[in-house]
């Protein structure tokens, strides 16, 4: 890959300089959907598909990007003295906003860059290119201007780009699983503390599939601000009854007592979700340790059930790719995964069942919907790094 970056980055930008290229992976979250922004768990994993960046600093302060993914739009140009959103800056903006959050943070990024990119994750898909790109970009600037960061404090200036550059009040998980990803491991992170432990993911004869809906979607015109908004409404509803700081702090039995206090049935299953998906997600974790892979699918397709009924976050879809995944022999669990309306299902599936499942789900699907979906068979990776 590097070569080939090289290359084209020389047709792009012309010759000269240092150019150093660097990877950050995509992510896909195994169970604890909606629970991040609710003080809840969460355990995503790094994939071995990301987002592949090379740069070079220049004198001046001007910013040119390019994509090999819209060649199309050729390169657009920016400065670092212009770092605010704008619509027809496109992908440009996630960089950019990255940028904006490192001098917000005090540190001033002091040349101007040519900075082109590479993602082999399909494009809208859930698997996080958007995070990855944030956290591309700050790993670069850490290394290129030996920024004082932590891998943490990474997953922080990309989430607080996301949410005050880009306009999305997305919660930690993403940049987090993307920032602190290990080969063959999940992350159990506690968004309420940002404590966390790696969890191995020995899937023995099974291996994780991807099924990608096609369905575009953006998450800022989506639902998922409105799904936070009712879920902090809940919030304060409950604490008129209980002192709770999130409602990853309750249990079901706790959540069964006190949901009385919202006033809504709508907001009584958003909260009724990220209650009980934050247990789940618990429970699965000690299932895994367990090696009870059987127990863990089965908390994934309750999972599923949650987000379709409680949070209502799936769609014909998503509902569609899971429902048909179930019916097949050897699946173990089958669930959506990311923020939802569109996206991915991530699937345990053993590994003598994978081209079946492929093609059952798959022709289901197109009959159903009328499009095809597309299945990836993925494998669990590393955190950023430069290449060398
Ligand atoms: C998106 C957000 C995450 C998380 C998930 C849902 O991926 O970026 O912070 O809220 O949706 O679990």
């Amino acid at each position: 890959m590097k070569e080939e970056m090289l290359k084209k980055f020389h047709e792009i930008f012309g010759a000269g300089g240092e150019i150093r290229t660097f990877f950050a992976p995509g992510r896909v979250n195994l169970i604890g959907e909606h629970t991040d922004y609710n003080g809840g768990h969460v355990f995503p994993c790094a994939l071995t598909i990301g987002t592949y960046g090379a740069v070079r600093k220049r004198e001046d302060r001007e910013l040119r990007f390019y994509s090999m993914n819209f060649e199309r739009s050729g390169i657009y140009h920016s400065s670092l003295d212009d770092l605010q959103p704008k619509k027809e800056a496109g992908w440009t903006n996630y960089p950019k906003g990255v940028m904006w959050a490192f001098e917000e943070r005090g540190f001033q990024i002091p040349c101007g860059l040519d900075f082109m990119l590479y993602g082999n994750i399909p494009n809208g898909s859930g698997l996080s290119s958007s995070a990855s790109v944030e956290v591309l970009t700050g790993y670069m600037l850490r290394e290129l201007f030996g920024f004082d960061v932590s891998l943490t404090d990474l997953a922080l200036i990309g989430q607080y780009s996301e949410n005050h550059f880009n306009g999305v009040n997305c919660g930690i998980m993403d940049q987090f699983a993307i920032a602190m990803g290990k080969k063959e491991h999940a992350i159990f992170l506690d968004t309420s503390n940002l404590s966390y432990e790696y969890a191995p993911i020995r899937l023995k004869d099974a291996r994780i599939v991807i099924s990608c809906s096609n369905k575009k979607r953006g998450l800022g015109d989506s639902k998922y601000n409105e799904r936070r908004e009712e879920c902090e409404t809940a919030l304060k509803e409950l604490q008129a009854v209980t002192d709770i700081q999130s409602l990853g702090q309750l249990t079901e039995e706790q959540f069964e007592a006190y949901k009385g206090a919202i006033r809504s049935e709508v907001r009584q299953r958003r909260a009724r979700h990220a209650v009980y998906e934050n247990q789940r997600t618990i429970q699965a974790v000690a299932a895994l340790k367990n090696d009870d892979l059987e127990a863990f699918g089965q908390l994934m397709n309750a999972s599923h059930v949650s987000l379709r009924d409680d949070y209502e976050v799936t769609g014909i879809e998503l509902d569609t790719l899971v429902e048909e995944a179930w019916k097949v022999d050897g699946v173990i669990g089958s669930r959506m995964t990311g923020a939802g309306f569109g996206g991915c299902t991530v699937s345990i599936v053993k590994d003598c069942s994978v081209d079946r499942f492929i093609r059952q789900v798959g022709g289901a699907y197109k009959e159903k919907i009328g499009y095809s979906a597309d299945f990836y068979a993925v494998e669990i990776g590393g955190g950023p790094v430069e290449l060398s």
